[in-house]
């Protein structure tokens, strides 16, 4: 795992933009996976900057997004498919039709699970995947529990994370109680894996993840077993990891 290390929510914007662009520029017709929250607007806010430099070209390029709430229509301002169009798609010249996530309205839930996971096979997998994590270790809606050999799946959501989003929604009791997911085999698969976490409040979940046990407890756990991992975090977030270990884990990277 190669970690950089942030000053702030800004410069970590800016690292993490840094991956995703280069490999839009080594690769313009990649597959790239997004995440949605407010860790990566920074970095959508950057791509876009960058695109109106006449920098970025995302007119060849896929996005498959991690995930989105069951029984939330697009057109709601709450759904992560009105999100990524307006943090990113619709700020760039990417081919909508080339945007993909999991259709929140299917009532169906297999059904949409496996229409989602034949979308990211036909698309030939995934080359940059973009994690957020939270509070409990969870990436996507990979809940603490999770087996780590699903793909897209239904997830019931935990108490810590509906209390988490709630300050998206009127209420806490309008927050979805569930998500359609990439699953940790889906997100494993990607061929590399950018993490990007910032503030004191990720500091202890970012220790637990990257250097304790891999656990199903602690779904985050499993990205140490990927090999192409890179963390970009601020120095508040990095804040309880072993400064060895840190410097160890860091040969390659900016530390
Ligand atoms: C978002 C997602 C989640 C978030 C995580 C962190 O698509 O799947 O796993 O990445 O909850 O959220 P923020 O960035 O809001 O702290």
């Amino acid at each position: 795992m190669k970690i950089y290390k942030a000053k702030d929510y800004n410069d970590m914007s800016r690292k993490a933009a840094n991956i995703i662009s280069a490999q839009i520029i080594m690769k313009p017709d990649c597959v790239l996976g997004l995440a949605t929250g407010s860790t990566p607007v920074g970095a959508y806010r950057q791509l876009v900057e960058w695109y109106h430099k006449g920098d970025l070209d995302f007119s060849e390029v896929t996005t498959v997004n991690l995930d989105e709430y069951r029984g939330i229509s697009r057109e709601s301002s709450q759904s992560y498919y009105y999100f990524m169009n307006r943090n990113l798609f619709e700020k760039v010249n990417i081919d909508k039709s080339r945007t993909f996530l999991p259709d929140g309205m299917d009532p169906d839930a297999e059904h949409a699970c496996e229409s989602y996971t034949r979308i990211i096979h036909s698309i030939g997998g995934i080359d940059l995947q973009l994690l957020g994590l939270g509070h409990n270790g969870h990436i996507g809606f990979n809940e603490p529990g999770i087996a780590f050999e699903k793909e897209t799946h239904c997830v019931t959501l935990s108490e810590r994370t509906i209390k988490a989003n709630m300050r998206f929604f009127p209420s806490e009791g309008d927050v979805p109680r569930q998500a359609y997911t990439m699953g940790i085999k889906t997100i494993m698969s990607a061929r590399r894996i950018l993490v990007a976490v910032c503030g004191e409040d990720k500091a202890e979940i970012v220790h637990t993840a990257f250097f304790g046990p891999v656990t199903p407890q602690v779904p985050a756990s499993i990205l140490q077993l990927h090999n192409d991992v890179t963390l970009v975090a601020d120095e508040a977030a990095l804040s309880e990891c072993p400064k060895d270990a840190l410097y160890q884990m860091a040969k390659g990277g900016l530390l």
